[in-house]
């Protein structure tokens, strides 16, 4: 949610700042904004739109330090004006987060002769530095903070000190050694292949960056040392890989994340987190989005191998209204980027309220693994793709051995072969793009299943949903004659899965109910004789490879995401940066 970057070296900055927020650009993209440092002077550009429309004024960023921002606008439209850097007196800003309390701190500082400029929450930053200012810029940035509430990482230039401060508190702010100068960044995903050591800076602490390196401070701005590791990535991480967009690039890297993710679990111990969910006396799982979705697919695995309750909750709920959980407990979080604001809430009522925190997720650095008392990785690599595709299926194979208590060697060798499924999924690309040309010519598109079909049903909907922005919803198939039949006609299309021998029969039925109210139906199945019955009465059918239903899901989700991609293309949308949304929603 928003993007932050920070450079002072050897090299210009307008370059280093803009190939860094091109990368943060799937974080927020609504707006984007540069300040460089030279000469004692702050040069500053910023525009709404894409990163990329800064492109034409690059020319006018002088000097070897700055910050950078791309947005996604919480207070106040996506104009110019409202884009961030926030500039005031010798000072410019750059902000991610929330400040809760920015309109007391305005009416204050207006009293005070202060004229703001937008209707931004972060402009109140710059002139805190402003007031507080004596001389000393790490002692104004920590006079600035005191007065906020919220959550905030910050980075900030004065015309007085030749490098940028940055500071954090509940938002991520990750500090990068280079070759040629020193980062800061709200992502690794903008240090790779600049930064060859890092270090995830602390709430509170605040750091000086120059271009002859970085000294942190804690709270009482006394000297720290904090530890850099090497960062260590994948070449392929960076960019879509030959591919037109990163959706599918990361749709395609399904197989290989089960793979990855099985691996892991075997070698960092989780295993032992078995035993713990053998004991407890309920399971919680909380998350947002896709992966509240994932923790619905892990209430069936994990209910038919444990013998306590197991529910899902819906992270922005369930933190007002928790569930009641005791120190026997187990709460699972699930979270791709580990960073949301409503499951990190969530997760730590549940965990003050005694509960065993496991965090199921795709960074291993992020916010929430911070304070879970053991990690469950999925082994994704960076998902850049706003949509969530492949961690989704990394949170499906965690969930797996999680619920294989006794025979992890066996769930291990089923998943390593339903990853060689997943590609041959992948690979039957032309009924994926059969299926979306439907969807696009459709008013609305009904995802329907029983038993685990629904939860994919579900995850289908939203990933369509999101990249294509054609209506669409999920639900149980059993459920179509009790509402959803009333809009089923000609111009709307039934997606139904059908992936449950014991299932099939009634899912049938539903198929027969929007035939003779002449809707279209597509079906996806994995039973040969379904297919045999139905392809020819249908607009479209895709027969997956053979699976056991409880695993049926790996490979009808992946035919869904490539639904979603195939739809949006061809509906002229971006599938990487959905309108509006924003990949990993640090507010609350
Ligand atoms: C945002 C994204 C979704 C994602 C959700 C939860 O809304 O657009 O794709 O599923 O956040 O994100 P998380 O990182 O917690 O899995």
């Amino acid at each position: 949610m928003c993007g932050i970057v920070g450079y002072a070296g050897g090299k210009s900055a307008a370059g280093e700042l803009f190939e860094g927020l091109k990368k943060l650009e799937y974080r927020g993209y609504d707006s984007a904004g540069i300040s460089t440092l030279g000469g004692g002077s702050i040069f500053t550009i910023k525009k709404s739109g894409r990163v990329e429309g800064l492109a034409p004024r690059m020319g006018e960023l002088e000097g070897c330090v700055g910050i950078g921002h791309t947005r996604w606008a919480t207070h106040g439209e996506a104009n110019d004006v409202n884009a961030h850097p926030h500039i005031y007196g010798s000072f410019s800003i750059v902000h991610n987060g929330i400040i809760e309390n920015y309109a007391e701190l305005k009416a204050e500082l207006s009293a005070e002769g202060h004229v703001f400029f937008s209707h931004t929450d972060s402009e109140v930053i710059a002139h805190l530095l402003d007031y507080y200012y004596k001389g000393n810029f790490a002692e104004a940035l920590s006079l600035a903070c005191s007065r906020l509430k919220g959550c905030w990482a910050i980075a900030a230039l004065c015309k007085q000190f030749q490098g940028f401060t940055v500071t954090r508190h509940g938002s991520p702010a990750i500090l990068g050694e280079g070759e040629d100068g020193f980062f800061v960044a709200s992502d690794m995903y903008a240090l790779m292949g600049r930064a060859r050591s890092y270090c995830i800076l602390a709430d509170g602490d605040i750091a000086l960056v120059t271009p002859r390196g970085i000294s942190i401070y804690d709270g009482q701005l006394q000297p720290v040392a904090r530890n850099f590791s090497p960062l260590e990535w994948e070449e392929e991480e960076v960019g879509t890989g030959g591919c037109p967009h990163y959706m599918l690039k990361e749709i395609r890297q399904n197989a290989r994340t089960v793979r990855a993710t099985c691996r892991a679990f075997a070698s960092s111990g989780c295993g032992g987190q078995c035993s713990r969910l053998k004991e407890a006396d309920k399971i919680v799982l909380v998350g947002c989005g896709t992966a509240y979705n994932a923790a619905l697919a892990a209430v069936r695995l994990l209910g038919g191998a444990y013998e306590c309750p197991v529910s899902a909750h819906i992270a922005s709920e369930a933190r007002y209204d928790p569930p009641r959980v005791t120190q026997k407990s187990v709460c699972i979080a699930v979270s791709q980027s580990g960073e949301t604001a409503d499951t990190i809430m969530a997760a730590k009522i549940l965990k003050d309220g005694g509960a065993y925190l496991i965090a199921v997720t795709n960074v291993g650095y992020s916010a929430i693994t911070r304070f879970a008392d053991k990690v469950v990785p999925v082994c994704a690599g960076a998902e850049v793709c706003v949509a969530a595709t492949k961690s989704y299926i990394g949170q499906l194979a965690c969930f797996h051995m999680l619920a294989a208590p006794c025979a992890p060697r066996v769930r291990c060798g089923a998943l390593m072969k339903i990853a060689d499924d997943i590609e041959r999924v992948v690979s039957d690309g032309v009924y994926a793009a059969n299926i979306a040309s439907l969807c696009v010519k459709s008013r609305a598109v009904f995802f329907l299943g029983r038993g685990a079909d629904v939860d994919v049903a579900v995850e289908g909907s939203l990933k369509l949903k999101e990249v294509s922005y054609i209506f669409s919803d999920g639900y149980p198939a059993g459920e179509l004659k009790h509402g959803t039949l009333a809009l089923i006609d000609e111009s709307v299309l039934s997606v139904v899965l059908i992936c449950d021998e014991s299932l099939c029969e009634k899912s049938k039925t539903a198929v027969e109910q929007i035939l003779s109210r002449k809707g279209k139906v597509a079906v996806i199945t994995t039973l040969p004789h379904i297919y045999a019955e139905l392809s020819a009465r249908v607009s479209a059918a895709w027969l997956l490879p053979c699976a056991p239903s409880h695993l049926a899901h790996f490979l009808s989700a992946t035919a869904l995401q490539l639904i979603a991609y195939h739809a949006a293309v061809m509906a002229g949308r971006d599938p990487d940066k959905p309108r509006n949304l924003a990949k990993s929603v640090t507010v609350e």
